[in-house]
């Protein structure tokens, strides 16, 4: 069953969804990807999203994102223009690196002193310096999404600096890589985020990363997708991290094999 968060007043949410459906296709080939998605995100909030491979996950970034447009249903945002981490790094393969990371920030006006000490705080950030004047091409698959992070990150905090709430989308951006660049990438990303304010909305099938990066993990239903379930784990350590980890993992397996058995 779908669980409605608390209707938070206008000015104290950065994304409101409210009734979000989602089918591809038409008659008897129609998927419906989601299935009535309440969800609302705070203002600086990090959420993140699990649920099992095909629920919906993506679609519902790109619904945000402006990428797709709902079959019906409503989508507030109270923010600046969404940035977005794709599942795969996107990269403009004939671009350099600093091209790439400065690319928001050209589209947006930003002058070019401006652009260049950014990109090098940015690629400090990620750990990438002295590899600016490459091409993706040259760099391995880590370092290629650890450019796509600094680019991310890049419009997210420059849509907070004109004034607006910015709001940074991520799909799944640490799976593919080594379990230690993505430990460094995910203390980077909550420096960074509590750095900020910018709202968060995480993608990841590792129930760990979401108890460890998020204020509240949301599970959705295997297809089609519906919120099932919420769990504030904010601030939690040790024990009580474990625990909350064992309680949505035993929840998401049984949203998957209830799924499988359908
Ligand atoms: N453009 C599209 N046309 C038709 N069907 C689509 C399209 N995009 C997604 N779907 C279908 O919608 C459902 C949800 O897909 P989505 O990519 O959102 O899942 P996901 O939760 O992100 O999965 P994963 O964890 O594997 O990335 C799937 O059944 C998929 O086949
Ligand atoms: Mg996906």
């Amino acid at each position: 069953m779908a669980v409605a968060l608390q209707d938070p007043v206008d000015t104290d949410v950065a994304v409101r969804l409210t009734g979000l459906h989602k089918v591809f296709g038409q008659g008897r080939r129609a998927v419906t990807a989601l299935d009535g998605i309440d969800l609302s995100v705070g203002p600086g909030e990090f959420v993140c999203l699990v649920g099992a491979s095909g629920c919906g996950k993506t679609t519902l970034l790109n619904l945000i994102a402006g990428l797709e447009t709902p079959s019906s249903g409503r989508i507030e945002l109270t923010t600046s223009r969404p940035a977005v981490m794709f599942q795969e790094h996107a990269l403009m393969p004939w671009l350099t690196v600093n091209r790439n990371i400065e690319l928001p920030l050209r589209l947006a006006g930003v002058g070019r002193a401006e652009r260049q000490a950014r990109v090098a705080e940015l690629l400090r950030l990620v750990k990438l310096e002295g590899t600016g004047g490459k091409r993706p091409h040259e760099l391995s698959g880590g370092m290629r999404q650890r450019v796509s992070l600094a680019r991310s990150l890049a419009s997210a905090v420059h849509g907070a600096a004109d004034g607006k709430q910015a709001l940074l989308l991520m799909d799944e951006p640490f799976s593919a890589l080594d379990a230690i660049t993505r430990d460094l990438l995910q203390s980077e990303l909550l420096r960074v985020w509590r750095a900020t304010g910018t709202a968060v909305v995480f993608v990841t099938h590792d129930v760990r990363e979401a108890v460890r990066l998020g204020q509240r993990v949301v599970l959705l239903s295997s297809r089609p997708g519906r919120v099932v379930d919420q769990w504030d784990v904010e601030g939690l350590g040790g024990a009580d991290e474990l625990t909350a980890v064992d309680t949505i993992s035993a929840k998401l397996r049984e949203v998957i094999s209830s799924h499988a058995a359908a």
